[in-house]
């Protein structure tokens, strides 16, 4: 009762945009992630309302050489390695395997470095878990056709899933088809590559670019399964539920429709249709979704074979607009918890939400759960040799993985594996940061992009190695 189930997968998360580095290397094409800055213009830009399609000397951009992954992948998947990894999740560079998003043919230098990376995991028995799309879109595919809002992305992403689903058919199994798709409704520029008009209904813009992806999804759901039926597709959700800040019927009222507006995503890709709230709210906001024929089929016919999703902390919500004091919360506004304390960075720290939650997806879905990023960003500071005393990280883990644990065993969750995230410190995605670290590995490098780059374990390296040995007895 006290561990998990065998083949529990144990490991830890990335993504191609905050770690690999290299942006323009091995003839990858600008991607919308390597246009967004750090510092005050980032957020306008994450959100859509500030255009920025070029890079300019101007502002700093971590995305150019994050953590360099592209040059020190050996090294860092032999660390994994060391903890005891049994899955790494990471996610593919779109212009990496098509520069231009359109180009004819793939490049071969950017399938031949994915190809050395899953060797490199495999060598040492990790499982790759591979996010097709994690924040990242062509940037040449947003200024021709304006992204996701356009259908021809349906047919981009269909030919890339195509290509690495061929190339990696026996390199990788578990597949994640959006990065929190939900993320999308959020900061559209980075969940879609959305920018808008002004005086444009920009709830429809944003739901017709849903409208793609999930068309896109489930379409990339068939392929695999026609390439290796062994594939297992999984959609992945920016999850935590909401609570009501009072009894107040009005409350719990406004926590189910801020839940629903999540949730929308996965049921979709989930039960394979729309659900009928979505319907009646389309109605309500002038949202008429474009369709094609045959849409509606696809969707019903090639839902997900598991829900991932990733879990920072619970939300708040009140139906009383006196109610304002809101705090940060994974971009996600929500009220203060007075219950809940906080990060340096104001998102609320709530390990039974954990249990809350897995609990309410499994509920609703019935199908198995993949927590695929869970973590603690904090300031860390090393030691002459860049070792960090993170007994704080540590706590948090802790306590997070004992409410995972309570779901699976007293609860009966299914739960596939945990691979928090950052598991080597890297960018952030919300402010650009490299001080806000979640690694069990510490990287010499600052905000400002100064620093030797070198990889040293923290306290939590060890602390998690023997989570991973003990198969979550000993925490
Ligand atoms: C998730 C994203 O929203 O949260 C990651 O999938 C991101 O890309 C993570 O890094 C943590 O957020 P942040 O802003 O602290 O990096």
């Amino acid at each position: 009762m006290n561990k998990l189930p065998e083949g529990f997968l144990w490991g830890g998360a990335t993504a191609a945009n905050q770690c690999e580095g290299g942006y323009l290397e091995g003839n990858k094409g600008l991607s919308t992630v390597d246009v967004i800055p750090a510092g005050k213009d980032r957020f306008p830009v994450m959100l859509g309302k500030m255009n920025m399609f070029e890079c300019d000397d101007e502002h700093f951009y971590p995305s150019h050489e994050a953590i360099d992954f592209y040059h020190h992948y050996k090294e860092d998947i032999a660390l994994f390695a060391e903890m005891g990894f049994k899955c790494f999740r990471m996610s593919l560079a779109w212009a990496r395997i098509f520069p231009n998003g359109d180009d004819a043919e793939p490049n071969e230098e950017g399938l031949k470095f994915y190809d050395d990376v899953f060797d490199e995991c495999l060598k040492y028995g990790i499982e790759p878990l591979v996010t097709i799309t994690h924040f990242d879109v062509p940037m040449n595919l947003v200024k021709a056709i304006g992204a996701w809002r356009s259908r021809k992305m349906v047919d981009y992403y269909e030919r890339l899933c195509e290509v690495i689903f061929d190339r990696y058919k026996n390199k990788v199994k578990y597949w994640l088809t959006f990065n929190e798709i939900n993320m999308l409704l959020h900061l559209p520029f980075i969940g879609a590559g959305l920018t808008f008009e002004p005086g444009e209904n920009e709830e429809a813009v944003k739901y017709q670019a849903a409208h793609h992806q999930l068309v896109a999804s489930a379409k990339a759901t068939k392929i695999a399964h026609a390439i290796n039926p062994d594939f297992k597709i999984g959609c992945m959700l920016a999850a935590g539920n909401t609570y009501a800040n009072t009894c107040a019927p009005e409350d719990v009222w406004r926590s189910m429709e801020k839940d629903r507006e999540n949730y929308f995503f996965i049921d979709v890709q989930s039960r394979g249709e729309y659900p009928n709230y979505a319907k009646k709210m389309f109605e309500r906001h002038n949202i008429s979704l474009k369709m094609e024929e045959g849409d509606e089929e696809i969707l019903k016919n090639n839902t997900v074979d598991f829900i991932s999703f990733s879990y920072y902390s619970s939300r708040l919500t009140s139906a009383d607009p006196k109610v304002s004091a809101e705090t940060e919360g994974n971009v996600f506004a929500t009220l203060k918890n007075p219950y809940l304390k906080a990060s340096e960075w104001g998102w609320q720290i709530d390990p039974l939400g954990l249990r809350i939650t897995m609990n309410s997806i499994y509920d609703r879905y019935q199908k198995p759960l993949f927590i695929v990023e869970n973590g603690l960003g904090a300031v860390d500071n090393p030691d002459e040799n860049g070792y960090v005393e993170d007994d704080y990280r540590i706590e948090y883990l802790r306590e997070h993985v004992k409410a995972m644990k309570a779901a699976v065993n007293e609860d009966g969750v299914e739960l596939m594996g945990y691979t928090p995230w950052g598991c080597i410190d890297l960018v952030s995605a919300s402010t650009g940061e490299m001080k806000k670290r979640y690694g069990f590995i510490y990287v010499d490098k600052d905000n400002e992009g100064n620093g030797t780059l070198k990889r040293s374990k923290k306290k939590s390296f060890n602390w998690y190695k023997k989570v991973i040995e003990s198969n979550g007895a000993e925490l």
